[in-house]
C-alpha cells in the first residue's frame, strides 16, 4: 500500500523524507517521489521503481542546489491503484498554478467527476490519478486561505484519503488530513513529522497524535500542531500517544529477512499476548482491557468474526475455540463477503474485527457494517492507533511487535492466542472449570517454550524444504484444528515462492481435488497427533496410491507415522490449540526456506501490500 512521509523543521528535509521512504518500502509500491519547499519554490522529483532510483535523482538533480538545504517537505510511496506506475502517475501531485503539491493515500470515488468539472474550468491534468484532481480541487478553491481550501476541497470529496500538502505561499506550514487511511503526528523538537505509519517516524519521536477520520491538521515550522479541526472546522483536542515501541525492533536484527526475525520472535510476541493476562488461580484469563463484567460475556450468545487471509486463518481457529471452550455458536466470514452480504446480526451477537495492521479496508467496512446492524464490534489488531483499533467500541492490542514483512507469521499466532485467551475467559463465564481453565491457562504459558524447541527443528526443515522446492504445486491437508493451519501453510507458500499451493480438508480431497494428485504434486499432511489424525493417515494413504510425495508433520515420538513417510516435520508434543500454533511456526519456516531457495523477494512478494487499504 502507498506510504506518506512529511517533515517541517529545522534540517535538510530531502535527507528525512529519503529515510522515511525506506522504512515504507516493506507495505509494497512501484513508484516514488519528494516535494521540498525551498523558501516559497515547490521542488518536486518523482521515480518508478524502488526508492533508490529517487535517491539518485535527488543526488544528480539537487546536486549543489538549495534545493537540498530546503527544510521541509513531502514525499510518498505509491501502489498503483488509479493508472500505470509511471512518474507522471508517481507522487508528490502539483496543481496547475504550481504552488500547491500534495501526497495521497486512498481513493477518491468521485475523482472522475470532479476532474471534468475542474477540465470545464480550464484546468489540465498530466496524470491518470485521482490524486491530481484533488490537488486541483485544493488549487481551485484556494483563495489566500489554504486550510479553508483544504476544508472545501474534502467536504467534495467521496471515498477515502491520507494526505499531507505544501503551499508556496505559505512555506512554514504543512496541512495533513484522513479519511479511512492513517495520518500520525509525530512531535520533534522543533520539528514535527507526518507519516502513514509510526516505523516511518519512530526514530525521530514516540510522542505521536493518531488523527481521527475526517481530522485535518495545520503544522507551522517552529511552534508545530497549531490546531486539529474536523471538516466542519469544529475544532478538535487530540491526545499525545506514546509509541511502545523502538526502530530496533522495526529493524531486521542480523537476521536476512524480516520474515526470518519475525519467526524466530514468536516465543516473545506469544509471551507479550498473554504477560499480566491469565490468572492461573481461577483459571481464567484477565482481559483487562475488555473492561466486561462476566454479567455482561454471559449476554453474549453468539461469536461473529471477520477477516482476511492470514486473519481469517487465525479466525477459523477462534471459531473452533468459543465453540470447544465457551459453547458459544460462532462463525468466521470473509470480511469482503460480510460488507456487502447483508449479513443476519441477532441481539447479544458479539463481532470480531481480525486484522493485523488494523486497516485493511474489507476489514474495516465489515466494523461499520455491523455497527450498523447494531453489534457489539471488538477488534484484535496489532497496530496500535490503527483505524479498526480505533472505530471499535472495545479491543486487545496483540503487542507482537512491527510486523513488516508482507507475509504475516507472528500476528497469526498471537491472534490464534488472543482468541484462545478470549475463549477461556468466556468458557469460564460458562461450563469450563476451574480445573480445565487452569490446565488451559498451563497449556498457554508453556508455548513459547515449545515455540523455541520448534524453532530447533529449522534445519531439518529447511532440508525437506529444498527437496521439495522446485515443485510447482503442492497440497495442504489437515483436520479440525489443523484444517485452518493447512490453509494458512498453503497461504505463506504461494504468496512468497509463487508455487500454486493449496490447502484442503482432507475429507475434502475425495471430492474433486484428488483428480489433481500425481507424482509432480507433493502433499504435506497434519498428522499431528490430534483430534482427525486416524482419519489423516487414510487420507495420507490416499495420496501415496496416486504416486504424490507426502511430507508429514507429526507428533515427536509417534511412532504411528514413521512409516508413512520419509519426510517428517517433527512437532513438539502439546494440546490441540497449542499444536495448531506449533504446526504453523514449522510451515512458515518451510515456506521461507522454499522461497529463499527459489530466489523470490521473500519480504515484499511481487504483487502484495502488507496492508491493502483499497478494496
Ligand atoms: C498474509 O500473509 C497476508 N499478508 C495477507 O493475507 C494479510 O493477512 C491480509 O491482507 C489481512 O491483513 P490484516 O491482518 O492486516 O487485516
Amino acid at each position: 500500500m502507498c506510504g506518506i512521509i512529511a517533515y517541517i523543521g529545522q534540517k535538510p528535509a530531502h535527507e528525512i523524507l529519503i529515510r522515511g521512504l525506506h522504512r515504507l518500502e516493506y507495505r509494497g509500491y512501484d513508484s516514488s517521489g519528494l516535494t521540498v519547499m525551498d523558501k516559497n519554490k515547490i521542488n518536486t522529483l518523482r521515480a518508478v521503481g524502488k526508492v533508490d532510483n529517487l535517491s539518485e535523482k535527488v543526488n544528480d538533480s539537487w546536486e549543489s542546489k538549495p534545493a537540498k538545504e530546503a527544510t521541509s517537505g513531502i514525499a510518498h510511496t505509491r501502489w498503483a491503484t488509479h493508472g500505470l506506475p509511471t512518474e507522471e502517475n508517481a507522487h508528490p501531485h502539483t496543481d496547475n498554478s504550481g504552488k500547491i503539491s500534495l501526497v495521497h493515500n486512498g481513493i477518491i470515488e468521485n475523482y472522475q467527476q470532479l476532474r471534468s468539472k475542474l477540465e470545464s474550468k480550464g484546468y489540465k491534468f498530466y496524470s491518470e490519478t485521482d490524486s491530481e484532481v484533488l490537488c486541483n480541487l485544493i488549487s481551485e478553491l484556494y483563495n489566500e486561505d489554504i486550510e479553508e481550501a483544504v476544508v472545501q476541497a474534502l467536504k467534495m470529496v467521496e471515498g477515502t484519503y491520507g494526505i499531507a500538502l505544501v503551499c508556496s505561499d505559505e512555506p512554514e506550514r504543512l496541512i495533513a488530513a484522513r479519511r479511512g487511511s492513517p495520518i500520525i503526528i509525530g512531535l520533534g523538537e522543533k520539528e514535527t513529522i507526518v507519516a502513514s505509519d509510526v516505523s516511518a517516524l519512530v526514530q525521530y519521536t514516540k510522542q505521536v497524535i493518531y488523527l481521527n477520520d475526517n481530522d485535518i491538521v495545520t503544522i507551522n515550522r517552529d511552534e508545530g500542531v497549531t490546531e486539529i479541526f474536523d471538516i466542519t472546522k469544529t475544532h478538535v483536542s487530540r491526545e499525545v500517544e506514546e509509541v511502545d515501541w523502538d526502530l530496533g525492533s522495526a529493524e531486521k536484527g542480523g537476521y536476512e529477512h524480516y520474515m526470518l526475525k519475525e519467526i524466530f520472535e514468536q516465543p516473545e510476541a506469544i509471551t507479550n499476548t498473554f504477560r499480566g493476562r491469565l490468572n492461573l488461580d481461577e483459571g481464567t484469563a484477565i482481559l483487562s482491557g475488555l473492561n466486561l463484567t462476566p454479567k455482561k460475556i454471559v449476554e453474549i450468545n453468539r461469536v461473529l468474526i471477520f477477516a482476511c487471509g492470514t486473519s481469517l486463518h487465525a479466525s477459523m481457529l477462534g471459531q473452533y475455540f468459543f465453540e470447544d471452550y465457551a459453547q458459544l455458536p460462532s462463525n468466521v466470514n470473509h470480511a469482503a463477503e460480510f460488507r456487502y452480504r447483508n449479513p443476519i446480526v441477532e441481539k447479544h451477537t458479539l463481532a470480531l474485527a481480525i486484522s493485523q495492521s488494523g486497516e485493511t479496508a474489507d476489514t474495516l467496512a465489515a466494523v461499520r457494517e455491523a455497527k450498523r446492524k447494531g453489534a457489539d464490534v471488538w477488534g484484535l489488531c496489532n497496530v496500535v492507533g490503527s483505524t479498526i483499533a480505533r472505530e471499535t467500541e472495545r479491543g486487545i492490542y496483540l503487542h507482537a511487535g512491527p510486523e513488516i514483512s508482507v507475509a504475516s507469521t507472528k500476528a497469526f499466532t498471537t491472534q490464534v492466542m488472543v482468541l484462545l485467551q478470549m475463549a477461556l475467559k468466556f468458557g469460564r463465564c460458562h461450563r469450563l472449570s476451574r480445573s480445565e481453565g487452569v490446565k488451559l491457562c498451563q497449556h498457554i504459558e508453556s508455548t513459547p517454550e515449545l515455540i523455541r524447541e520448534m524453532l530447533k527443528e529449522a534445519e531439518n526443515i529447511k532440508k525437506i524444504a529444498l527437496k521439495y522446492k522446485d515443485y510447482d504445486n503442492c497440497f495442504y491437508i489437515g483436520r479440525g484444528y489443523m484444517y485452518p493451519v493447512a490453509l494458512e501453510g498453503a497461504l505463506k507458500l504461494k504468496e512468497i515462492s509463487y508455487i500454486h499451493a493449496e490447502g484442503y480438508h482432507a475429507a475434502e480431497l475425495k471430492h474433486g481435488p484428488i483428480a489433481l494428485l500425481e507424482e509432480s504434486v507433493p502433499v504435506i499432511a497434519l498428522a499431528n497427533d490430534v483430534d482427525g489424525k486416524d482419519k489423516i493417515i487414510g487420507n495420507v494413504e490416499e495420496c501415496k496410491a496416486r504416486k504424490s510425495p507426502v511430507i508429514l508433520t507429526a507428533t515427536k515420538g509417534d511412532e504411528e507415522v514413521k512409516s508413512l513417510s520419509d519426510d517428517i516435520i517433527w512437532i513438539p508434543e502439546a494440546s490441540a490449540p497449542i499444536a495448531a500454533i506449533l504446526t504453523t511456526v514449522a510451515l512458515q519456516l518451510y515456506s521461507y526456506y522454499v522461497a529463499v531457495a527459489r530466489g523470490c523477494d521473500v519480504d515484499q512478494p511481487r504483487n502484495l501490500a502488507k496492508s491493502v487499504t483499497v478494496e
